[in-house]
C-alpha cells in the first residue's frame, strides 16, 4: 500500500512537469508503458497473500485508471496549446501581392501544323514520323539524286559525317516508306524539321518544317494531285482559291512543278504581296519519277504516285501575315501569346 502511496506522488510531480508531448510520451512510458513502475508492483502480487491480494489488485487498477486519466487530460490541453502557438504563427497576411502566374500558349509553328495535319488526316493520310538524322543515301541516292548529281547543291546540307547528315527534306521519309512497302498502295504525310546551309533573314532559316505527302496507287496521276492540293490549300487557308502549276525541276519527280495559289492577301485581284499577278508560291510537287520506284523495289510500270512538299513556316507567315520567319524561333512571348485566341479559328 505504501509502495502505490508513493508511486502517486511520484507521478503527481511528474504530471506537473510535462510540457510537451515529449515529456508526455515519456511519463506515460514511465508510469503506463510495460515496464512501467505499475507492471512492476503488479508483478509482485503473486507473492501476497491470498486474502489481501484482491483488495491490492483493486488498488492497483484504480491508480492505473487514474493515470491514464490525467495523462489524456494533459493531452488534450498539451493539443490545444499547440494549436493556439500555430495559428498565431502562421498568420495570413492578406495584403501580400499574390504570385503571377502566366499560362502558356502555343507557338503558331504548332498551331499551324497541326491544323495541316488535321486537314490531311481527315483527307485519309496517315502520319508517318521520319528521321532528322539521315543518311546520305536516303535524302538523296533513293531520290534518284545520285553522289554527282548538280541538284545536290540546290540543298546545301548539314554532315554529321561523310554519310549522315540533317535531312534536307522531309522527302528522306519517302525513300523510307516505299522501301518497306514494295508494290503496296501508300497514302502518308510526314511533318517535321528539316535544315540547310542558309544564310538566316526575313524568309531564309537554316532550321524550318515541311509537311511531306506521299501517294502511291495504280491509277494515280496529275489530276489527283491537282485536286488534293486545291482541296488543302482552300481548307488551310479558308478560300476558294485556284491553284497554277508551273513546269519546275526536282530529280525525284517527273514532271515536276512548283504550285501556286490564289494569293491569300488579295483573293486574286492582285496586290503588293503578289506581284499584281494574283497567285503566290505555296509549295513543290510532282509525280513520283519510275527511278525512285524502282530503286525502292517497286515495278514502276504497274505503279504510279504523286508527292509534294510544303513549308511549314511559310504557311504560318502567310497565314497570319508575320513579316520574320525568325519570329517563330525567337521565343518571345509578345509575340507567341498573340496566335492564341486565334487557335479555335
Ligand atoms: N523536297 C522538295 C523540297 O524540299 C519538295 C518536294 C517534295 C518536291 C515532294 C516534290 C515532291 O524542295
Amino acid at each position: 500500500m505504501e509502495k502505490l502511496e508513493k508511486l502517486r506522488q511520484e507521478f503527481d510531480r511528474r504530471l506537473n512537469e510535462i510540457r510537451d508531448a515529449k515529456s508526455l510520451q515519456e511519463a506515460r512510458n514511465v508510469f503506463l508503458g510495460r515496464n512501467s513502475r505499475i507492471m512492476e508492483i503488479m508483478a509482485t502480487l503473486k507473492d501476497l497473500p491470498e486474502d489481501k491480494r484482491k483488495e491490492f489488485g483493486a488498488k492497483i487498477n484504480e491508480l492505473r485508471a487514474d493515470f491514464t486519466a490525467y495523462l489524456a487530460k494533459k493531452q488534450a490541453a498539451i493539443t490545444a496549446t499547440d494549436m493556439r502557438d500555430r495559428l498565431q504563427a502562421e498568420t495570413l497576411d492578406c495584403t501580400m501581392p499574390g504570385f503571377n502566374y502566366q499560362p502558356g500558349c502555343q507557338n503558331p509553328y504548332w498551331l499551324i501544323r497541326d491544323e495541316m495535319i488535321e486537314i490531311l488526316v481527315q483527307m485519309g493520310y496517315e502520319v508517318y514520323e521520319g528521321s532528322e538524322v539521315e543518311t546520305d543515301y536516303y535524302n538523296f541516292t533513293a531520290l534518284n539524286t545520285p553522289n554527282d548529281h548538280p541538284a545536290r547543291d540546290m540543298q546545301d546540307s548539314f554532315y554529321l559525317d561523310n554519310e549522315t547528315l540533317l535531312r534536307s527534306h522531309t522527302s528522306a521519309a519517302q525513300a523510307h516508306k516505299l522501301q518497306d512497302n514494295p508494290n503496296k498502295l501508300i497514302k502518308i504525310i510526314t511533318p517535321g524539321k528539316t535544315y540547310r546551309r542558309d544564310s538566316d533573314d526575313a524568309t531564309h532559316s537554316h532550321q524550318f518544317a515541311q509537311i511531306e505527302c506521299l501517294v502511291i496507287g495504280k491509277d494515280v496521276h496529275m489530276g489527283h494531285l491537282k485536286s488534293t492540293l486545291r482541296t488543302f490549300l482552300n481548307r488551310l487557308f479558308h478560300q476558294d482559291g485556284e491553284i497554277r502549276m508551273r513546269s519546275s525541276y526536282f530529280p525525284f519527280t517527273e514532271p515536276s512543278v512548283e504550285v501556286d495559289m490564289t494569293c491569300v492577301k488579295c483573293g486574286g485581284a492582285g496586290c503588293s504581296m503578289c506581284k499584281g499577278t494574283g497567285f503566290i508560291e505555296i509549295l513543290g510537287a510532282g509525280m513520283v519519277h519510275p527511278n525512285v520506284l524502282s530503286i525502292a523495289g517497286f515495278d514502276a510500270e504497274e505503279y504510279q504516285g504523286f508527292a509534294f512538299g510544303i513549308g511549314i513556316e511559310r504557311v504560318a507567315l502567310l497565314k497570319y501575315g508575320i513579316d520574320d520567319i525568325r519570329r517563330i524561333y525567337q521565343n518571345d512571348r509578345r509575340f507567341i501569346h498573340q496566335f492564341t485566341a486565334k487557335t479555335g479559328e
